[in-house]
């Protein structure tokens, strides 16, 4: 007996792979700091568990396959307040943006049919694509260009016959770029002349520092049905165990698929979702305060960075991720390293190998992704166990 190739074929996540070396060194005494993950550590507004707290139903029910009706209508009206004209309906509350996106990959796709997706991407539309059947078209986009998109040519240069889609994320996972408008019409203009979907993955909407607005693929009206949005609350509001999220699509056709998928798994958690309708309230002051903690976040990180010689990084204009360029042949290698025999004064730095945010073997391999969701002065430390490493890994 063997597992499907299938089941093989999934990849595991470059974020989560080195996670049991991360333990053996905690069980050596060693502080581990944990920049592999998009874990922030901003606490969960209280509101959430004071809903839950107070859920006081006999039982504690299946929900409707689309979500509680009173979530999706306060999502909706959260996009209505961006201006954007999404109906209740528009909705489907789907268990985390990662269930959105296989959603939006087995609504759009058949198996073997295409989408496009910019490199280095978030690792796991690698994982989904693979459990829907689906091929992934990379186009690669570069560090020297701030990770923006490459000219149209090259966008249209990979689009087949049984292209689909085009998927994007902005701001990104995991490079921080933030489309500008300019990018996104031009994404917008290649979807309607050659009649594909454009799926926007806006997880962290809320997560942009000045340099660029965000534009939203729901700003583009002549898209129609073809604008897919997948969204979450897990970062937003800092919610990621509770597996809240959403698709928004405005084509009944889609959103009757999202309902017969949803009705298989037959809901999302209900009490969570009951404490989520408590966050949709919070708006103005909160994301401004989280935002200025970000940015000071992310200027400690570029600023250990800027240190350290032979480090390359560009500043990312949003998420709470940069993809750096380090002075080593395998970051792969150097990751593993960095848990398994190094340390600096009791400390050592858990980062996530930049290859396994590629679809083409052979990039990224002098990258790592540094998720900056730490307290300014561990990111200080988490950067000085870096610097140091990189100096004894080079001299070991
Ligand atoms: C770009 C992006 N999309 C989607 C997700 C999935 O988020 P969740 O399933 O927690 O809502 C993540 C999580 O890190 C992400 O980075």
């Amino acid at each position: 007996m063997h597992p499907s190739l299938r089941g093989q074929n999934v990849p595991p996540s470059p974020i989560r792979k080195l996670v049991p070396f991360a333990e053996d060194a905690k069980k050596r005494g060693v502080v581990v700091h944990h920049l592999n993950i998009g874990q922030p550590d901003v606490p969960t507004p209280e509101v959430f568990f004071e809903r839950v707290s107070s859920y006081r139903e006999k039982v504690l029910a299946y929900g409707h396959s689309a979500g509680l009706a009173p979530l999706r209508q306060g999502m909706a009206d959260y996009y209505r307040k961006l201006g954007f004209a999404v109906a209740d309906d528009d909705v489907t509350v789907t268990t985390g943006g990662s269930e959105a996106i296989l959603f939006a990959m087995m609504a759009i796709c058949d198996p073997g049919d295409e989408i496009v997706c910019f490199e280095p991407f978030y690792t796991n539309y690698n994982s989904f694509a693979v459990q829907a059947g689906v091929t992934l078209r990379p186009v690669t986009c570069a560090p020297e260009d701030g990770y923006h998109l490459p000219s149209r040519e090259r966008i249209e240069a990979v689009i087949g016959p049984r292209t689909k889609g085009i998927i994007i994320c902005s701001p990104n996972n995991p490079t921080g770029t933030v489309l500008r408008r300019d990018e996104m019409q031009t994404l917008v203009d290649v979807a309607i002349a050659r009649e594909l979907y454009l799926v926007s993955d806006e997880a962290y909407r809320e997560f942009v520092y000045g340099e660029i607005p965000h534009t939203s693929v729901l700003a583009f009206p002549e898209l129609g049905s073809r604008a897919l949005l997948l969204d979450s609350l897990s970062k937003r509001y800092s919610v990621c165990g509770a597996r809240v999220g959403c698709v928004v699509s405005s084509d009944p056709a889609l959103q009757r698929v999202f309902l017969h998928l949803g009705q298989a798994r037959l809901c999302s958690p209900s009490l969570e979702q009951h404490g989520a309708l408590g966050l949709l309230s919070i708006e103005g002051a909160y994301f401004g305060e989280m935002q200025a903690e970000y940015r000071r976040r992310r200027d400690a990180v570029m600023r250990g960075l800027a240190a350290i010689p032979g480090a390359k990084a560009r500043t990312p204009e949003g998420a709470f991720y940069v993809m750096a360029q380090l002075p080593v042949a395998d970051s792969g290698h150097f990751c593993e390293w960095l848990l398994r025999e190094f340390q600096h004064e009791g400390e050592t730095v858990m980062l996530a190998p930049g290859d396994g945010f590629y679809a083409t073997p052979g990039l990224g391999r002098d990258e790592v992704r540094i998720a900056y969701v730490l307290e300014v002065d561990r990111l200080e430390r988490a950067m000085r166990c870096l610097h140091e490493g990189l100096a004894r890994y080079a001299r070991r």
